[in-house]
């Protein structure tokens, strides 16, 4: 749990990583051979990556500006990935610069970014901690946690297309310490890949992930439905990414997004 600019990272390129994976279905460039490869299976099962992901994006940036919108001036975010694309911090600082942003993530690329992040703009208001999203002792012990974020304020909790990756553990394992450590008012930010959509395309993929070591389950909506106990859920509740809240034409075939989306407001 450091982001020391002289602590070595050791990034394991041989096999591959979700947070490399996604970059690379994104068009970014932090991403290794065994990374392509795997991507590129999925992509071959489901060439649908793509959009989802970019979709993905989409969701998390109208959420946080929803959020920012509404008040909230710190976020937690779990399983955040690389900044292949403007990330929390920086579309929630430009309409309020005082917003804190925790990253968390346990692959350790991420905390090679967190150097070039931190020097920038957000410096002293962002920070990124290496931990596993089901050590939620940890995460909320964390001294950088502790140090940015206070939990009497509302805070958002994002979880955007990362529980996927827990399959081991229940959902609400995960969210319940989470919710227990927030004050009423806060808020839950959740992406989930389904098998709602396209369900033999989804099995596909996510035995691609299996093969390269990075298990992935997707859930049903009555599941991802359980993950908001103790949330009530903002209009219009789960849909498909593009759906939540959209602020232009929605364009993508939606026969294709299997992915839902969802905000919370702890009761
Ligand atoms: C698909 S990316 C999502 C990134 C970002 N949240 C977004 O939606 O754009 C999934 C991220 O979860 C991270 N991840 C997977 N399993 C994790 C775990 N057990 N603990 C922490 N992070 C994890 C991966 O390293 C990756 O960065």
């Amino acid at each position: 749990m450091t982001n020391d600019e002289q602590t070595p990272v050791e990034l394991n390129v041989d096999v591959a990583h979700p947070a490399r994976m996604y970059d690379y279905y994104l068009g970014g460039k932090d991403n290794y051979e065994a990374d392509r490869a795997a991507a590129e299976a999925s992509l071959e099962a489901a060439p649908e990556i793509r959009a989802i992901a970019r979709e993905n994006r989409a969701f998390l940036h109208r959420a946080v500006r929803h959020l920012v919108h509404s008040g909230v001036r710190q976020f937690l975010d779990l399983g955040a990935g690389l900044p292949t694309q403007r990330n929390v911090h920086e579309a929630a600082q430009e309409i309020a610069p005082d917003t804190r942003v925790v990253y968390v993530d346990n692959d350790p690329i991420v905390l090679v970014h967190a150097r070039a992040l931190l020097s920038g703009r957000g410096l002293g208001r962002t920070a990124v901690v290496q931990a596993d999203v089901r050590d939620t002792p940890a995460i909320l012990a964390d001294e950088q946690v502790r140090s940015l974020i206070d939990f009497d304020q509302p805070l958002a909790i994002m979880l955007v297309s990362v529980l996927q990756f827990v399959p081991d553990v229940e959902p609400q394992d995960v969210v319940t310490p989470l919710r227990d450590a927030m004050a009423q008012g806060g808020y839950l930010v959740v992406s989930h890949p389904t098998q709602d959509f396209r369900a033999s395309q989804v099995d596909q993929v996510a035995s691609t992930y299996t093969r390269a070591k990075a298990p992935a389950v997707p859930r049903r909506k009555a599941e991802i439905e359980r993950i908001f106990d103790g949330f009530e859920l903002l209009e219009p509740g789960i849909v498909q990414t593009p759906l939540w809240r959209p602020e232009q034409p929605v364009t993508p075939d939606l026969d294709l997004i299997w992915m839902y989306g969802a905000v919370g407001r702890k009761l």
